[in-house]
């Protein structure tokens, strides 16, 4: 686990500077992420999820969670493009709460200040929609990622 998670956190900095700044933040006076409404995923609700996901989400992580072309290369504006939800990008390295926060509020709900492309959901979905969406994702990663996920969203629930 240790391993793996140093892996991770290297290859995450290198990759992504958003999560980065947020690394730094979050042991310091960062907001708290919201706690993600509890709820199984089931067949439905993933499959909601799955309709949600190409209505709202898909024009920029892509119809297949493959990101936007060149992801890891900052824009001309600045900003990063939206990077793959599926087990290339790192979404999995979050947990269910961030995930959660950064879909309804945006970035800067997590990182503070931070100028984003990628919009906050709240007055577009219900949280059982962010939720159904989340769990769509989750459902399309391998084992490996899956699993690093459940121990990062349990650990994070620990520690809150
Ligand atoms: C208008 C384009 C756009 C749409 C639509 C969009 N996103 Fe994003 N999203 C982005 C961009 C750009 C980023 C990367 C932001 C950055 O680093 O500045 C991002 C980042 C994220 C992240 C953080 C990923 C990580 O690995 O840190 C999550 C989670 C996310 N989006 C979820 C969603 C979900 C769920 C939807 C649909 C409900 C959605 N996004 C719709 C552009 C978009």
């Amino acid at each position: 686990m240790s391993r793996l998670y140093l892996l991770s956190a290297v290859g995450t900095a290198v990759a992504f500077v958003a999560v980065a700044a947020w690394a730094q933040t979050s042991s310091g006076d960062a907001p708290a992420a919201l706690a993600a409404p509890k709820a199984p995923a089931s067949v439905t609700t993933i499959a909601q999820g799955e309709d949600l996901y190409a209505a709202n989400c898909a024009s920029c992580h892509g119809a297949k969670l493959e990101g936007q072309p060149d992801w890891r290369r900052r824009l001309e504006n600045g900003r990063m493009p939206a990077p793959p939800h599926d087990e290339s990008g790192h979404t999995w390295h979050h947990a269910d709460s961030d995930l959660f926060t950064i879909t309804k509020l945006g970035l800067s709900a997590v990182v503070p200040g931070y100028e984003s492309d990628m919009p906050a959901f709240d007055d577009i979905l219900s949280d059982t929609e962010i939720t159904a969406v989340i769990d769509y994702i989750k459902s399309t990663w391998p084992d490996r990622q899956r699993g690093f996920q459940a121990e990062v969203t349990a650990s994070d629930e620990q520690g809150s």
